[in-house]
């Protein structure tokens, strides 16, 4: 008989969340779990992978032992996960070697700068791995934790110690030890990867002091990660898809083909364009990135993925810091209280500018400041410098990838803002589509998991199970939109850097 739910595990950067979706796509059900943040020194960010592991386990069981379901019910597990966060661990005793190192984390920038600031071995870099030499990926952390934990050198030499994304912990952890793998999208993000010859690269191993011994084995977003065997959650359950969080989300929202694009609104922003089978080099510091893809493809698919630091935590910033809100919420009302921002632009430069300025000393700054201007317009510039960021992210990837931007699919938190929606759309002159079931991020680990076990047959069902997304058109006129656009070039030229 058919099983009734897929369940898809999303291990974010503050939660650890369990989702059961049914086979119309509906989430029936989820249980949250936040876990602990930990700040050791300025600009360090570390998770204990016990925490990651015991909140993710917590909110499995919970979900599963509140609807009464077993391995009867559940067809299989999809893992979507924080990208880049580095987790080691004895492959004997099953224990990390320490925290592991989350990917806000600057701590081995100076690592980076040592080995990738010879504009040879950062241009060899980007060819292989796609990405910009930074440490927010991967490669350096590992290094850092090898380096650093006393004996962790000599134990990764003698092949005792095991290195994963989160992904790859939470398989290991739920097959009690079984398999040690990864997927595509979660590889490209190590900085180790080659992403066109699919394989993890000799040179960079070697540049970064990494024993090829303690990598997992790279499979396909959607393929066969054992099935759970852990003591503490419901036992043999299939583990059919894994993706990191972004690429799971423009799976999630069915963005199957070349051109096809997502935007979370979350703390930040990630921007994710589908290219097809094409890896295309950005000339604007965007990166390229491993696409999940569906079983039965071709070969690998690629994505061209820029971020924009400040989003939903600059209406944070507005509501704890500044005391101008009360609730994330009431931003919408009150930009719509005033029919323009009254010549006052935010630019969000708290942690520096992001593609496609890439200034690191560049900080916020509020322009445009009159005698008339008040609250209502502070907030109201601050919600449109979320769209303008976002425009010029897509202008750029436009450029990059040589094909326009025909619709861009939204969701996370600040999607729910109608006023923001209204204003990207005009900002970027191309419909915006907002899903019914925003948690696209989820549904993408569920989809890659229920497409391998046959549990929804194609891509196509997966479209059909859509339901009527809230578009958002276009409509602002010419002039309106290049005066705007002037001004926040204008604001932003001030904030950088001379
Ligand atoms: O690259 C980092 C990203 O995967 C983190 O996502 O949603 O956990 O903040 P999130």
């Amino acid at each position: 008989m058919r099983k009734a739910y897929v369940i898809a595990l999303d291990q974010g950067t503050t939660s650890s969340r369990a989702m059961l979706v049914d086979a119309d796509g509906r989430v029936v059900d989820a249980v949250q779990n936040p876990f602990p943040q930990r700040y050791p020194q300025p600009g360090w960010v570390e998770h204990d992978p016990l925490d990651i592991l015991s909140s993710q386990l917590g909110a499995l069981a919970e979900l599963t032992v509140s609807h009464g379901l077993g391995p009867a019910d559940i067809d299989a597990i999809g893992i979507t996960n924080q990208r880049e966060t580095t987790v080691v661990w004895n492959r004997e005793t099953g224990r990390p070697v320490g925290n592991a190192i989350v990917w806000q984390c600057r701590r081995t920038a100076p690592i980076v700068e040592e080995l990738c600031g010879d504009p040879a071995v950062a241009r060899r870099i980007a060819d292989t791995t796609g990405l910009v030499p930074d440490a927010y990926f991967s490669a350096s952390k590992v290094k850092w934790l090898l380096d650093n934990i006393p004996g962790a050198r000599a134990d990764a030499e003698a092949g005792k110690l095991a290195f994963g994304t989160v992904d790859s912990w939470l398989v290991w952890s739920l097959t009690d030890g079984q398999v040690h793998a990864t997927d595509v999208t979660n590889a490209s993000r190590t900085m180790l990867y080659d992403i066109h010859e699919m394989r993890w690269d000799p040179w960079l191993l070697d540049l970064f002091g990494i024993p090829a011994s303690m990598l997992p084995d790279v499979c396909p977003s959607s393929a066969d990660y054992g099935v759970t065997a852990n003591p503490g959650v419901v036992r043999g359950v299939p583990i059919r898809g894994v993706a990191g969080d972004q690429q799971a989300a423009l799976f999630g929202q069915c963005c199957f083909e070349a051109g096809q694009a997502k935007n979370t609104y979350g703390t930040g922003c990630f921007l994710l364009m589908h290219t097809g089978r094409e890896a295309c080099r950005s000339t604007h510091r965007l990166v390229t990135t491993l696409a999940a893809s569906a079983p039965g493809a071709p070969g690998p698919e690629y994505a061209l993925e820029g971020s924009v630091f400040m989003a939903g935590a600059l209406l944070q910033w507005l509501r704890d810091e500044l005391g101008l809100i009360d609730d994330v919420a009431e931003t919408c009302a009150i930009a719509r209280s005033v029919p323009d921002t009254g010549g006052v632009y935010v630019v969000p430069a708290f942690t520096g500018l992001g593609a496609p300025y890439w200034d690191a000393e560049a900080r916020g700054a509020i322009y445009g400041l009159t005698r008339g201007a008040g609250r209502a317009h502070i907030v109201r510039a601050a919600l449109e410098s979320l769209a303008y960021q976002v425009h010029d992210l897509a202008v750029a990837m436009e450029a990059d990838a040589g094909m326009p931007l025909k619709v861009l699919k939204v969701d996370g938190g600040a999607s729910a803002n109608d006023f923001l929606m209204q204003f990207q759309s005009d900002l970027l002159r191309t419909p915006l589509h907002r899903p019914q079931n925003t948690e696209t991020t989820a549904l993408g680990a569920a989809y890659l998991a229920g497409l391998g076990t046959g549990f929804w047959k194609d891509t196509a069902r997966l479209c059909d199970l859509r339901s009527s997304d809230t578009v958002y058109a276009p409509g602002m006129e010419d002039a309106r939109h290049a005066r705007l656009l002037e001004g926040w070039a204008r604001a932003v030229r001030r904030t950088m850097a001379p």
